[in-house]
Formats: C-alpha cells, structure tokens, sequence
C-alpha cells in the first residue's frame, strides 16, 4: 500500500513539474504523447484497474511486476513463460496471478485488458500481432522487431487495430528528456548541428546458463537469430531521442562493427562505430563498446549556442566558455597525459586546448541519472511513468500518440545500420519503409 502511493505521487509530480517549464497547453503541445497522462486523466479512472497479463517474466519482466505493484490503477493476473525458473520467481512476486507456459493460451483469456510483452526480441512482433488480433492492448518492450519486414507488418496492424499500443521506449517519459528537448526546440542551444551519442560498458553481456542446451536462449542478446546486439538493445533508444530533437529521420547510415573481445561464439558485434546522416548534413555520431566502460553512456545533442547532455541532465553554453587558467590547462593536460614531461621554458600550450563550461542541469532540484550500466533498467527512467501511462490507457482506451510511429523509426533506423555494418557500404532509408509519420 505504501509503495502504491509513491508511484502515484511520481507520476502525478511528474505531469506538474513539467506544467512549470512550458505552461500546460504548450506542454501539451511539443510532447503529444502526454495528452491522456494529465493528472485530471489519472483521477478520472483512479477506481478502476487495467487487468495485465505479462508475458516474459524474466529480468525485464520482473522489473516491470515490481513498478505494476505499485500502481493504484493496475492488477497483474496473468503470467506467462516458457521457463519455468522464470515463471516461478515472477508467481512469488504476484501469487493471485494465473500462470501459463503457452502465450497463447493467455491470450485466449478474457480477463485480461492488456499484456505486456518482455520477451527476447525474436518474439516481439510474433506475440504483439497476435495480442492485437486477440482484442488485447500491448505494451512491448523495445525495440520494435527483428527484421525490417516484422516492423512495417506491427505498423500497418496498428494501424487497423482500435486497440492501444506502447513500445517501450522510456526516454519519452523521462523528465530530463523531455525538458530537455522543449529547452533545445525553444532556441537555447542554438541551430542543432549534429549529435554524439555513445554507450559504453565493460562486461560480456551474458548470462550465467545452468545447462548448455539453455545457452542461445538465456544469453538471446548475443546470437543472429533473436537479437542485433548493441544497435537493438542500445542504440534503439538514443536515435530514437535525435530523431524526437530534430523531428527528422536521418536518411542516410555508414558503420564498422567488429567483434574485437569477446571472442566466444557470439554472433552479434561488441563494438560499433556509426554515422547517420540527415538530409540537411546534421550527423549523428553513434558508438558503443562493451569492453571499456570509461566513456559511460551520453546522449548529446551539439547546438550552435550550446550543448544538452541529456543522459546527464545537463546543458553548457558556448557564450560562457572560457580559457582556464594556464596553471589549470597545464595539469588537465598532464592528467590528459597530452604532455610526457612538463615542458621547462614556460607554456607552450594555447588557451583554446583546455575550455571550462559552465555546467547548467536541465532540471532544477533533484533528479535521476542513469550510468547506462544495468541490463534490467535504471530507477526512475521513465519506464515505470511510460507503463503507468499504458495502464491507463488500457481503462481510457485512448491510444498514445506518436508512440509506435516513433518506435518504428527508431527501430527501423537500428536495423538498417546493422545492414550497413554487415554490408559495409552505405544504406540508404528504404522507401518501402517509409511511413506518411516521417519527415526526413
Ligand atoms: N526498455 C529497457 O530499458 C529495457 C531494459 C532491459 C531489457 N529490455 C528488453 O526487455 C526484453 C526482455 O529482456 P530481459 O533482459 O528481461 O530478457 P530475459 O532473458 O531475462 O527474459 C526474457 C524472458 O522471456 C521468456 N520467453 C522467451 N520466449 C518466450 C515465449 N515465446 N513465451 C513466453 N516467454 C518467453 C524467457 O524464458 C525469459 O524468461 C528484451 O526485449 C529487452 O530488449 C528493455
């Protein structure tokens, strides 16, 4: 009971604090898919609960059980896998919950409003279409599908469907985030002129597998058949945040992907190096690498006037920037290791080498950075506000706008750079995949 009240409170916190920075309307406005999350909203259904039957208890499912519990407007009912070790630990968590080891059979049930779908990625579309086709509304983990062809197929369903459905990608729901971009698109960076963006971790991304039959399932992340590895798992949610700043798609992707340590049996790259290329020549320069941690994980957008780190929560000024001192300048750069010996006849450095920004957060008071390190999830990242939203919709029936069409962009966008990695060669955005939604 304790807990369902703070989850409450977060998410209706959440709406308010965003009102202050814009105003409702304009609010409303710039982050549409925010339209059936007001507080009012909320109030209206706060005695009834959206059924939830959820489908993948493993990490990912486990964490979404433990922010549904704290949900006024939520009851988890149904559960479902095909892992047995998974369903039992998810039943302990919610033990009223009916259990199934066949989707299929869960979907049958009418009990149910909505699932959601915490599969490996291989399943994504598979169970989304046949939730849709079964009168359930979905909420699916990111990212979209495996394959270009299974996206556009969950699309064009969609498009047919009266039933709501969310994917989860949560930086839209992620106070930082979106504060963030109202400040880029009110001017105060400037003309956005490319974006750097880059998740490093240092581990191998796999699981421990209690019997070797069970290794391509438990570690799916790493293998051809169910995963694109980092560009899937990772670099779904930071194009996805490029593409909600410049309100473009980029039209066109190069990229080098390598499997340059860990060199077990693994199917999928464990470093890549990308650039995307919008129309207007706006770049966005994506890497990630799972066997050096030091960069961390960075979405930052590089404007004429200044730069939003958004992952951070902070923003710099170029106005403000100012040489260091020379003292200064000349420490950092032995501790950059840029000079092997302090040089004896005085300063030979320029002032231009070290700059000092002024750090700015894009929220004032406290709020939640994330280091891009957890494979389950982070604490308060928007997931559990983005969920919360789905809930609600699944009693409102009002579907969240913008959602799948920024979903498929993102999506679609991780797969073609996988192909251009693979093809080593420059892809271009396939018409047959645009959707009217896209403005490149
Ligand atoms: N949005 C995020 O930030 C975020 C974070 C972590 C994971 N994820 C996503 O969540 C999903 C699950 O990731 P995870 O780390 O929990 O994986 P996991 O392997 O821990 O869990 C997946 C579960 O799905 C079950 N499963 C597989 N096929 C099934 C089927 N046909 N029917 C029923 N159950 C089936 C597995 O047995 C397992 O229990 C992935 O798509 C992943 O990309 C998203």
């Amino acid at each position: 009971m304790k807990k369902e009240k703070q989850v409450d409170a977060g998410l209706r916190q959440f709406i308010k604090d965003l009102g202050y920075v814009t105003g409702g309307a304009a609010l409303l406005g710039t982050v549409p898919w925010l339209q059936s999350f007001t507080p009012d909203k909320l109030n209206e259904i706060k005695k009834e609960k959206a059924r939830i039957g959820l489908i993948g208890t493993g990490s990912r499912g486990q964490y979404h059980i433990h922010n549904l519990l704290g949900m006024q407007h939520a009851e988890i009912v149904a559960l479902c896998d095909d892992y047995e070790p998974n369903l039992k630990t998810a039943l302990e968590l919610c033990p009223n919950a009916k259990t199934y080891a066949d989707y299929k059979k869960l979907l049958e049930s009418k009990d149910i409003d909505g699932v959601i779908v915490a599969t490996p990625l291989n399943w994504h579309a598979v169970i989304t279409l046949d939730a849709l086709s079964a009168g359930k509304h979905v909420f699916c983990e990111k990212a979209m599908a495996l394959t270009m062809e299974e996206c556009k197929a969950v699309y064009e369903a969609y498009q047919q469907s009266d039933r709501v459905l969310y994917f989860c990608m949560q930086r839209m729901f992620d106070e930082k985030y979106i504060k963030g971009i109202q400040l880029i698109a009110s001017g105060l960076i400037g003309e956005v002129v490319g974006a750097r963006c880059h998740w490093f971790r240092n581990n191998d991304w796999s699981r421990p597998v209690p019997s070797p039959e069970l290794k391509r399932r438990i570690n799916w992340r790493l293998y051809r058949e169910s995963s694109c590895g980092l560009m899937t798992e990772l670099a779904c949610h930071q194009l996805e945040v490029c593409n909600l700043v410049t309100k473009r798609i980029p039209e066109s992707v190069v990229g080098m992907g390598d499997i340059v340590h860990w060199k077990d049996d693994r199917e999928v790259y464990d470093s890549v190096s990308l650039t995307y290329r919008y129309k207007n020549g706006v770049k966005i320069t994506y890497e990630s690498l799972i066997a050096n941690m030091f960069n961390g994980m960075e979405d930052q957008i590089l404007g004429s006037k200044g730069t939003m780190n958004l992952a951070s929560g902070m923003y710099y000024l170029e106005n403000e920037v100012g040489a260091n001192s020379a003292i200064e300048q000349l420490l950092a750069q032995i501790g950059d290791k840029i000079f092997s010996a302090i040089p004896a006849a005085g300063a030979s450095w320029r002032p231009e080498t070290k700059k000092a920004y002024q750090p700015h957060p894009i929220i004032k008071g406290s709020f939640s950075v994330s280091d891009g390190m957890s494979m389950i999830g982070a604490d308060k990242d928007g997931s559990d506000e983005m969920l919360s939203s789905f809930c609600q919709a699944c009693i409102t029936g009002e579907k969240g706008k913008d959602i799948v069409e920024e979903a498929y962009s993102a999506s679609t966008l991780c797969l073609i750079g996988d192909q251009a990695m693979r093809e080593q060669c420059r892809v271009e955005y396939p018409e047959e995949y645009k959707i009217p939604y896209m403005e490149f």
